[in-house]
């Protein structure tokens, strides 16, 4: 059985000029972060983000090492991170509207109960006769609760409040762990990219979300203590790894709501491309109001505004999500 601490760790940043921004202790990182190919690589402050991207490729290609090649589809990702608003739901919301728009095809699994994945793409909750709290409850199919959106090969399996009872309920299933990945498995060929959008804890529904994944994409947000209670879901990571699902890794970090105004989110972005190297996308998201507009319309940036920043980066990180794989025959 696999035990999930739910203390944080003590972390201490402090305040000043010229801090670290990594919480201590930064060797507890080690263990889930196999690259040791660091490259600190500090982005344009002024640039758009595709800019900032092209400039700092440019500026680094002697040296820099490449992301390594993706792997096979189909993927699936969980999107995690235990603090709240770090920008887990925009990014698994909008990195699949971008996926899809390059012909992919994409299932977005809401598995936390604010339902912010479903409402941002459109479904009524309400309406819903069935959502994921029946797959990991009821055990009823994931095909059955499917719902389209308004992308084309975008899906979402929709979260209602009921799922906040799923992590009491969940306590005395059988298999409890491996609810989502059975569920899935069933599905895995209808899709090239599952983006799996956890909650903000580490509790018995991320537990699931991570052992039917084999891989985590981190989103980290710019901002100060950004790095707080990383090594905690680091150490979760490990933990599932092995105990519960062996291929799982930390292969993608995320960083959202970049301002590039401010030195912080760049001595923010440094620390963390210093010590996660090409784990890091080249790509940051801006800060940008489109983006925390777009889910009250229950549309994808790339709908909702597809010219924006914040769509242009979606778009970008989608290319350096999937690598260019080809799309699976069916
Ligand atoms: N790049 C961004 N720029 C501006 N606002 C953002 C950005 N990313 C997310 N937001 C907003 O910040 C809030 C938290 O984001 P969200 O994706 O819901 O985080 P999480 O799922 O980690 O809790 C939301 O209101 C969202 O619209
Ligand atoms: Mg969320």
């Amino acid at each position: 059985m696999l035990h999930v601490e739910q203390r944080e760790a003590p972390m201490t940043p402090v305040a000043g000029p010229s801090v670290t921004l990594i919480p201590q202790p930064v060797p507890d990182l080690a263990p889930a972060i196999s690259d040791s190919t660091a490259t600190t690589v500090a982005e344009p402050a002024d640039a758009p983000p595709a800019e900032q991207g092209r400039r700092s490729e440019e500026a680094v290609r002697p040296t820099r090492p490449t992301r390594p090649l993706p792997p096979q589809l189909p993927r699936v990702l969980a999107v995690a991170n235990q603090k709240g608003g770090v920008g887990k739901t925009t990014t698994a919301v909008n990195l699949g509207a971008a996926l899809a728009e390059m012909g992919y095809r994409i299932l977005v699994i809401d598995l936390d109960p604010q339902g912010n994945a479903t409402t941002g793409l459109g479904i009524n909750p309400r309406n819903l006769e069935s959502s994921i709290y029946d797959v990991l409850l009821r055990d009823t199919p994931l095909d059955d609760c499917i719902e389209p959106t308004s992308v084309r090969g975008l899906f979402v399996c929709p979260a209602t409040i009921d799922l906040a009872g799923a992590e009491i309920e969940l306590v005395p299933a059988f298999s409890r762990e491996l609810k989502l990945r059975r569920a899935l498995d069933t599905v895995l060929d209808d899709f090239d990219f599952f983006l799996v959008d956890c909650p903000p804890s580490l509790g018995l529904i991320t537990v699931n979300g991570l052992a039917a994944a084999s891989e985590v994409i981190v989103p980290i947000q710019c901002e100060y203590y950004a790095l707080e209670g990383l090594g905690q879901l680091l150490r979760n990571v490990n933990l599932v790894q092995a105990n519960l699902n062996p291929r799982l890794e930390v292969t993608t970090i995320i960083l959202t709501m970049f301002d590039a105004r401010t030195k912080l989110a760049d001595q923010v972005a440094s620390e963390v491309r210093a010590h996660f190297g090409t784990k890091v996308c080249r790509n940051v998201v801006p800060r940008s109001v489109r983006l925390s507009e777009a889910p009250s319309y229950g549309q994808p940036i790339t709908v909702f505004d597809p010219t924006s920043r914040g769509a242009i980066a979606y778009r970008e990180l989608a290319k350096e999500v999937s690598g260019g794989a080809p799309q699976r025959v069916r």
